[in-house]
């Protein structure tokens, strides 16, 4: 590892030593890591696969001069897991989410932490003190910890007391400010100052920025055994990496967005990758000075001074000279700043948990929202390669999300009242459920069609479900089970779903069932007309996110 440190203010080059902020020249601090490209393009690839798959197999690329196992907790290296659902359910099939739930403390902050406290012990440091919205402390607790240095955790009240009780337990000071975080950050440099403490300045910590470009690096090897390399450019017999063509994330403070930018220039100097993916930048609309500054066309953001959203996480109301950075990577890579409500996240939330059973917290699940958004307005292609970062924690927001009727309770009688404890058990568990739920038939010849609606029904409400995968089949099937309702694709071999519709409606025993068809045909008006009075709605395979397919089962079973 060899590189120095360029100030992009004065351009001025220096050494880099992990306690010294400003440049030498001109003060400034914000300055870059810049590492000799071509050797390490040049050596890099034959190294690769001898190393781990964690965040540490890319060290040439790091400010860290011995990674030391000692502080390591398994950092990087999470997996990136296609949202097949998803992905259906938008019309948009390469969704692939970045796992950062499966870091040891299940944010994208724990590659941050894993390499500031490396660098900070090889310093020297054993006490520091640093301002969070939560997942920043945690994780720095929990590599202080291994690293024998004291961590005053500066947070807002608004952090949920169970993140407040996670940094207590790693042994750190929590601080605990009834403020904004603005203002927390400023009473923790205050104590910093006072203390002469090293302080963690955020987006201006060259150890964070670089950590968070081994997302960057690690999509770009993923998304290359998982899709194949591309051929090499201009008839060059070199193949490349993939690089997606959207990556995703919500922003505070922005660091995820600049690390994953600068890590995708880094890939594309040294010749591992063609271009660069466009960034998307999602706030929570309650705290959202970029998205204001990026609409209004402007150069900086103006601070907003109370937040109103409940994603505490997510509250930087004074993103100061990060937003400006940021807003370059975002222009140059054509990408975009969007800002999503709390309830949109929280629904978000709730969709990614039940459809790709990963259960993100309310911050992560603003990418999502903004994932939605985008495709709906258009602004990313069915066809786009994308790749959404996910964190966390779920615990502190479920109660919003599940309203008050998600359990039911079994209360077993006491032994007087029956003959036999199985008699009670008997009794108290036909309670929890009634013998007969409604019956749903889904015919349609996709094995992935049919587990999306099976998974869309079982997901909102108790449904008998029967499957027939051709028409021959279906016709069988509904003679004998008589559904209440039956889901029917058009387009089928053999037998297509309108030969189904005439052999049902000229049955008299099958006529009166409802249908829904559900297609991703575009129909012709001449089809229209020919399902004209012959079913009860009509359900574009893109729309499923809707509310709107679930009211028409519901309704029509009513
Ligand atoms: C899940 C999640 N998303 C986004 C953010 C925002 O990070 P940043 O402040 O670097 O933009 C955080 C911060 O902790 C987070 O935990
Ligand atoms: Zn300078």
């Amino acid at each position: 590892m060899s590189f120095v440190l360029r100030c992009i203010d004065c351009g001025h080059s220096a050494p880099y030593f992990p306690t010294v902020i400003n440049c030498p020249q001109c003060s400034s601090q914000w300055r870059e890591a810049e590492y000799d490209y071509s050797v390490i393009a040049k050596n890099l690839p034959a190294q690769l696969p001898g190393r781990l798959f964690d965040l540490w197999r890319y060290r040439e690329l790091l400010p860290v001069r011995n990674p030391n196992p000692i502080v390591m907790l398994g950092e990087g290296g999470t997996p990136l897991i296609q949202a097949v659902n998803l992905g259906m359910m938008l019309g948009c099939p390469n969704i692939f989410i970045k796992d950062e739930r499966q870091g040891p403390t299940s944010s994208f902050k724990d590659r941050q932490a894993a390499v500031t406290i490396a660098a900070l012990k090889e310093a020297g440091i054993t006490e520091m003190v640093a301002a969070s919205t939560g997942n920043v402390a945690i994780s720095y607790s929990a590599y202080a910890a291994r690293a024998g240095i004291k961590l005053w955790a500066f947070v807002t009240s608004l952090v949920p007391a169970v993140k407040m009780r996670e940094i207590a337990l790693y042994g750190s000071q929590v601080v605990k400010v009834t403020g904004s975080y603005d203002q927390a950050k400023q009473v923790a440099a205050e104590f910093a100052h006072q203390r002469g403490l090293y302080l963690d300045l955020g987006a201006r910590t060259i150890t964070s920025i670089e950590a968070m470009k081994t997302i960057a690096f690690e999509i770009a090897e993923q998304l290359t055994s998982l899709l194949g390399a591309k051929a090499g450019a201009q008839g060059d017999a070199q193949t490349i990496w993939r690089s997606p063509d959207w990556y995703i994330q919500s922003v505070s403070g922005g660091m995820g967005p600049l690390g994953v930018a600068k890590g995708s220039v880094e890939l594309k100097k040294m010749g591992f990758i063609d271009r660069m993916p466009a960034i998307a930048a999602i706030q929570a609309e309650g705290c959202s000075p970029m998205v204001q500054a990026w609409k209004a066309g402007a150069e900086s953001a103006t601070p907003v001074k109370s937040p109103r959203t409940h994603i505490e996480t997510l509250a930087t109301g004074d993103p100061g000279r990060t937003y400006t950075i940021l807003q370059n990577w975002v222009k140059e890579t054509h990408g975009v700043f969007e800002s999503v409500s709390d309830e949109e996240a929280f629904r978000a939330m709730h969709v990614l948990a039940k459809m790709e059973g990963i259960s993100a917290e309310p911050a992560a699940a603003v990418s999502f929202a903004g994932l939605f958004k985008l495709v709906r307005a258009g602004v990313i292609k069915p066809t786009d390669v994308v790749v959404v970062n996910c964190t966390g924690h779920t615990m502190p927001t479920e109660p919003f999300i599940l309203g008050d009727n998600w359990a039911r309770n079994v209360v077993l009688p006491t032994q007087a009242t029956t003959e036999t404890p199985e008699e009670g058990l008997l009794a108290a568990l036909s309670r929890v459920a009634p013998d007969r739920f409604p019956n749903v038939a889904i015919i349609d010849d996709s094995p992935d069609a049919r587990r999306l609606i099976r998974r869309i029904l079982q997901s909102r409400g108790n449904y008998t479900i029967y499957e027939a995968e051709g028409g021959k089949q279906a016709l069988t099937l509904i003679e004998k089970e008589r559904p209440d309702l039956i889901i029917l694709d058009l387009m089928m071999p053999e037998m297509d779903g309108f030969a189904v519709l005439d052999h049902l409606k000229a049955n008299p025993d099958t006529a009166s069932i409802p249908v829904i068809v559900a297609t991703a045909k575009e129909l012709t008006p001449d089809e229209k007309d020919r399902l004209k009075g012959q079913i009860q709605a009509l359900m574009q395979k893109g729309d499923f996110l809707s509310d709107e397919f679930l009211e028409e089962v519901r309704s029509l079973i009513r």
